[in-house]
């Protein structure tokens, strides 16, 4: 794993985005996921703000969702597809063909979970999984004790999980307590991975993923036993 330090989230966000515009201006047309949440939301900003200096083909990509979460219609803000279609896929240009994302309304989740596992294996595997860290070690919404061999399913979000979540919309608001996500299996696979973390709150589950040892219980740790690992972290996660 390589890891880099950021002295604060601006350097971050800085770091990341010359890693990912490197990588999609190297490669045609790859296979990316994108992570909601806060930590991710600087880096989002700062290639917006290269798109909007003239950088061209930043949005020379085919985004596959992570997870979203279930049984909300497609007018509902907290859908993540609609998160990142705001935040990055809009603004960079991401062309709407080139989206896979799950329904999160469909009426038959198993039909669902095979539709889109249909369409993602046509394209897999990932290039270029782009992640966050849950407090409690997940990635997407694999939640502790996810198999390293899962892959996409419908999961029970944790209790943490719904809490942390509930920031994002406030908490007066209920947080969907079941989610799509694509599996460790197919995370396992990506070709090349980058994880973002910042806060001095992620320091405790950090330091447990990059010590190990490699438990399904901390479902990050799958990071020690795959290849081309880049963990871009802000100095007081790190500490
Ligand atoms: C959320 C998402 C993850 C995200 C993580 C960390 O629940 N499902 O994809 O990476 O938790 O979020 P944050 O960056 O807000 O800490």
């Amino acid at each position: 794993m390589n890891i880099v330090k950021a002295p604060n989230a601006g350097a971050l966000a800085q770091l990341a985005a010359d890693f990912f515009q490197a990588f999609i201006q190297a490669e045609n047309n790859p296979l990316l996921t994108l992570p909601t949440g806060l930590t991710p939301l600087p880096l989002y900003r700062e290639l917006r703000t290269r798109c909007e200096a003239g950088y061209q083909g930043l949005g020379r990509f085919t985004y596959l969702a992570l997870d979203e979460y279930q049984g909300l219609p497609p007018s509902d803000n907290r859908r993540f597809a609609r998160w990142l279609k705001q935040e990055i896929l809009d603004p960079l240009g991401v062309p709407t063909q080139n989206r896979i994302i799950f329904k999160s309304d469909a009426a038959d989740p198993e039909a669902e979970i095979k539709r889109f596992t249909e369409y993602y294996t046509g394209k897999a595997p990932i290039d270029l999984a782009v992640l966050g860290l849950g407090l409690n070690g997940h990635v997407g919404f694999n939640e502790p004790g996810s198999a390293f061999d899962s892959t996409t399913r419908l999961v029970d979000l944790t209790p943490e999980t719904q809490e942390t979540n509930a920031t994002y919309w406030g908490y007066r608001q209920r947080t969907p307590t079941k989610a799509y996500t694509l599996g460790l299996s197919e995370l396992r696979q990506a070709k090349n991975t980058m994880v973002l973390i910042s806060g001095k709150e992620k320091s405790g589950i950090l330091r447990r993923v990059l010590d190990g040892p490699v438990s399904e219980d901390v479902p990050a740790t799958y990071l020690h036993d795959i290849d081309n690992v880049t963990i871009f972290a802000e100095a007081e996660a790190l500490s």
